[in-house]
């Protein structure tokens, strides 16, 4: 495993326990218990106007757990040489996104929110942010 080496196939949907009841659910992240890396950093992602898509970049070292949660959307992987797509819309599921993968994230349905749990603080310097670039780093 590593950024060059890293392919969309070891980036995976993972279902997280839902504790439901006739009140509603809850779904719980905890670092080391059931994400496999420490979170520093959660964002979320919301009032992208329909139509717009997100993501367009790579990162160096980052891993992220991406949530729906709430409503859906599509996320595209590229690897450099392979390309793997899933639809996110259930606020159990997690999609892991390790290091060297571009993504990007398409389908907004209204109303939408993008959880991402990270492992590091936000760094402009971990991001790649040109295709051209990435496909030059992944060789
Ligand atoms: P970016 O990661 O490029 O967004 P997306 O992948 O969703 O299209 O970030 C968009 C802007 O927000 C950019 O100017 C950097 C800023 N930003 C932060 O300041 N901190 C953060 O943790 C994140 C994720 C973004």
């Amino acid at each position: 495993m590593g950024f060059k080496s890293n392919s969309v196939f070891d980036c995976k949907i993972y279902n997280i326990t839902k504790i439901k009841n006739i009140s509603g659910s809850i779904t719980v992240l905890q670092n080391n218990k059931n994400i496999p890396f420490e979170i520093k950093r959660i964002y979320y992602l919301y009032d992208v106007p329909s139509g717009e898509s997100r993501g367009g970049h790579a990162h160096y070292n980052l891993n992220q757990y991406l949530v729906a949660a709430s409503g859906s959307f599509d996320v595209d992987l590229d690897d450099g040489n392979s390309k793997k797509s899933f639809f996110l819309n259930k606020p159990d599921q997690a999609l892991h996104i390790i290091p060297g993968i571009w993504r990007s994230i398409r389908n907004f349905s209204s109303g939408s929110i993008l959880l991402v749990m990270a492992s590091d603080f936000y760094l402009e310097e971990d991001y790649i942010r040109t295709y051209s670039d990435f496909i030059e780093e992944k060789k």
